[in-house]
């Protein structure tokens, strides 16, 4: 055995303290006592899968001004993510092979977290050219950040066939366009009236009328609390909710640093995602790590951009949730680890034979606050500072150890993850 880590393993739903045997960068087999050429012994701290960020903007290429992909994986593994889904409203947008390929090997260059790119649903792209090197498709039902509006899901039916027969999965920013005001705005009030709860509910309720024979269809950050009846329709649809649409609200005091799309809602909506969450209703959460930079955020109301960074404060955030009981850790593990590596194919997001030893060391007993200068997104300010989190102590990509204590210690580069699936 190549690497043994010992602690106390989240395994098969429990914890237990067990030995990990790791050889290849892959976890080979899981025991009470394991030898090895090298042992890192975590006594009583938990061993958790690291977790898969599977909605990220990195914003590269096109607004490296923003983030790239060097920074935001570096922000990723800080907080505890080793594999980022990145998203192709980028400049220019990840809609053909070649710029797909093209961000394949500017990531591969940068990266030092296993990532997974989207491409952009359009009418008469190329769908079996992109499926064979994107992680899954995105389609944007409502004017948000970049140019890949599709306001009709009629004018990309030959395209969602071709999607459906790829087995890929469909991502959808469920928005719809037509009930979408465009009054001017200056607060978080008018932000969520241009985009009110019905123009998520109108577009989940198009999504589910969709009759695409074998189609996977995913409901990117649910942010409404009527769209959660909406979503138990014998489990065609799979969903996704963000740290900040639990969290945060429309009364937020963070002005245009909140302007996201969808909105932050009222409090009764938030409340409602917390409870559907905790009820094991949403398949994954993701952060829709948007970063824009500070002067962006600055802008007048109306003409700031939407989106907020998430990907390092996301499960630092949940353990601390985990940590006062208002969250059980087979439900963060669940949503941020399992479930997004089922959906999308990618052999990470479990502490079991075969899986990729992407692992994380947390002491659930250490709090610390959230400062937007610890953090390392090139935007620089969170809309959590202060929050208390928990940051993992040590993060591990592929058997190696990467961060330790907040320092980046290892030396691995980013892999495609279609290409780790396709080599198994
Ligand atoms: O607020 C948002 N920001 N929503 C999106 O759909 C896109 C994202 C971005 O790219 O900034
Ligand atoms: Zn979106
Ligand atoms: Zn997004």
């Amino acid at each position: 055995m190549d690497l043994v880590v010992k602690g106390r393993c989240y395994y098969e739903g429990n914890l237990a303290q067990l030995c990990i045997g790791i050889e290849d960068g892959r976890i080979s087999r899981i025991a009470t006592n394991l030898d090895g050429d090298t042992v890192h012994d975590y006594g009583s701290r938990l061993i958790l899968p690291a977790a898969i960020d599977s909605h990220v903007h990195m914003r590269d290429p096109g607004a490296t001004h923003k983030e790239d992909f060097a920074t935001g994986s570096l922000a990723a593994l800080h907080g505890g993510v080793t594999c980022v889904l990145d998203m192709p409203n980028t400049d220019p947008p990840t809609i053909t092979p070649d710029a797909l390929k093209e961000k394949t090997v500017t990531a591969a260059s940068k990266s030092v977290v296993d990532f997974g790119l989207f491409a952009g649903v359009q009418p008469g792209v190329d769908i079996e050219g992109l499926a064979a090197g994107a992680v899954g498709f995105k389609l944007y039902m409502a004017g948000t950040m970049g140019d890949l509006l599709v306001p009709s899901l009629g004018s990309v039916e030959a395209e969602l066939r071709a999607i459906a027969a790829s087995g890929k999965v469909l991502a959808a920013h469920a928005e719809d366009e037509c009930l979408r005001r465009k009054d001017p705005e200056s607060g978080l009030e008018d932000h969520l009236r241009n985009r009110g709860n019905d123009c998520e509910t109108s577009a989940v309720r198009k999504l589910r009328e969709l009759r695409i024979e074998g189609l996977r269809t995913h409901v990117c950050h649910v942010s409404a609390m009527d769209t959660l009846p909406l979503l138990s329709n014998g489990g065609r649809m799979t969903t996704e909710v963000t740290p900040h649409h639990l969290l945060l609200d429309k009364d937020s005091k963070l002005g245009a640093f909140a302007k996201v799309n969808p909105p932050l809602r009222k409090r009764e909506d938030r409340q409602a995602l917390f409870k559907a969450l905790k009820e094991g209703r949403f398949d994954t959460m993701a952060s829709d790590h948007a970063p824009h930079t500070v002067e962006e955020k600055e802008e007048d109301f109306d003409y700031a951009p939407c989106g907020m960074p998430g990907v390092e404060t996301m499960v630092p955030i949940m353990l601390q949730l985990v940590r006062e009981r208002h969250l059980a850790l087979s439900s963060l593990v669940s949503r941020l680890c399992e479930r997004p590596g089922e959906l999308f194919g990618i052999p990470k997001g479990r502490i079991g034979r075969g899986y990729d030893a992407d692992l994380m060391v947390v002491d659930l007993t250490v709090s610390t606050d959230i400062k937007a200068d610890r953090l390392h997104s090139k935007c620089a300010w969170t809309p959590y500072d202060g929050l208390s989190a928990i940051f993992p102590k040590v993060v591990f990509l592929r058997g190696e150890v990467m961060t330790e204590d907040g320092s980046l210690v290892g030396e691995r580069a980013g892999r495609d993850v279609v290409d780790i699936a396709a080599a198994r």
